[in-house]
């Protein structure tokens, strides 16, 4: 099942949005533990991404994960009007943008996220993150070896400036939160010496076969909500974003073994032990049968501990988002971007 604009499909079923877990941010504010991803690629319009977002808040959906770099989010803000008119409250939203990698400069990072409020049509963001620590453009849709010329690696003194403004944000009341999103422990420990206002969140890849165990305990011994993208394992991601080393955890047996017994999909089960592990997942989709089983998967039974501890053990250290394309470096291997060795990888 799929829609287009002129096909919405009535609402029958819904979940309350009460019934949804949460989780409570370090600020005493509640998040919805999980929401709906919003980046379509380069394969799913921007009109059905917004029809996503419209259906998903009919049937009890409140948490949306947006990005400027998405494209869409002007086409998302007519959806969230929409919302708003049909009697959902702003306070019962939770709206997250991120600011993009040519946009860390100082004077850019407040007109940045104004834009973002002009296009999603709102007065103040739940959540701000910087999407990536590195501030290296490349045009959307390119290949993974495509690299830009001025590429930078991770500056410490630099990621504070945009930090700053970051917290700025909050100060002029844009934003209520602010946050990172592929961050690495020996980064996160930096910025949580120097900021002002600490993280809130960091948004980071997360599924069976890709657990990052010791950063998920770093974020939550540090009070900070780890959101957890990818959490199917992006099985609609481009061709160009794969390699062959990549596995899938919905194909995964044990996965799938779990899901027959439930008579559910192997992707629910994969948010189920998202939300029960302590993540916020993000999944996208444009499916509504699938949106809908989603919200309905993590309200009803939960995975049995057992359940949980088998898919304990299928990490596979999987990185699906590898993130190439932001290497200051031809001759470097993505790994430098996430730190392996314990340190900021050096320049
Ligand atoms: N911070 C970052 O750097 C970053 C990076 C990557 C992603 N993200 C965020 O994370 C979100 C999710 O990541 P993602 O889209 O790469 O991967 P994902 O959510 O793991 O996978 C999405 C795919 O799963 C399918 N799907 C969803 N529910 C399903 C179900 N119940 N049964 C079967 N298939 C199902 C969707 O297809 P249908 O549409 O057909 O349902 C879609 O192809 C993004 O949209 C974005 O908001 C953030």
């Amino acid at each position: 099942m799929s829609f287009s604009r002129e096909s919405l499909p009535l609402t029958t079923e819904a979940v309350d949005p009460a019934s949804v877990p949460s989780r409570i941010l370090f600020s005493g504010a509640k998040i919805p533990g999980i929401g709906l991803g919003t980046f379509g690629s380069d394969h799913v319009p921007h009109s059905a991404v917004a029809e996503a977002v419209r259906y998903a808040a009919s049937i009890g959906c409140r948490h949306f994960d947006c990005a400027s770099v998405y494209g869409n989010e002007a086409e998302i803000g007519v959806s969230l009007a929409q919302i708003l008119r049909d009697g959902v409250r702003r306070e019962d939203l939770w709206i997250t943008s991120k600011l993009w990698n040519d946009k860390h400069g100082e004077d850019d990072v407040i007109a940045s996220c104004e834009k973002s409020l002009a296009d999603l049509r709102l007065d103040y963001l739940d959540l701000y993150l910087i999407h990536w620590p590195f501030p290296n453009f490349h045009p959307p849709g390119c290949d993974v070896s495509s690299r830009s010329p001025g590429a930078k690696p991770y500056i410490h003194e630099n990621y504070m400036k945009t930090w700053r403004k970051m917290e700025e944000l909050v100060n002029l009341g844009l934003v209520r939160h602010i946050g990172t999103s592929n961050m690495t422990i020996p980064k996160l420990t930096l910025l949580l010496r120097d900021a002002r206002i600490k993280p809130a969140v960091n948004e980071m890849e997360l599924h069976p076969h890709f657990q990052q165990p010791d950063l998920f305990r770093f974020v939550l011994d540090n009070g900070i909500q780890p959101i957890g993208y990818c959490p199917i394992g992006s099985p609609g991601r481009p061709e160009r974003d794969r390699t062959p080393e990549d596995t899938s955890p919905t194909e995964d047996p044990v996965i799938v073994g779990i899901a027959r017994r439930h008579g559910i999909h192997p992707a629910v089960v994969c948010l189920k032990w998202a939300v029960q592990r302590g993540q916020i997942p993000i999944p996208f989709s444009t499916n509504p049968h699938n949106i809908l089983n989603n919200l309905i998967g993590v309200v009803s039974e939960p995975l049995e501990q057992q359940e949980m501890d088998a898919m304990a053990k299928l990490d596979r250290n999987c990185r699906l988002i590898k993130g190439q394309v932001f290497l200051w470096k031809n001759n470097r291997s993505w790994e430098d971007l996430w730190d392996v060795n314990g340190e900021i990888t050096p320049p």
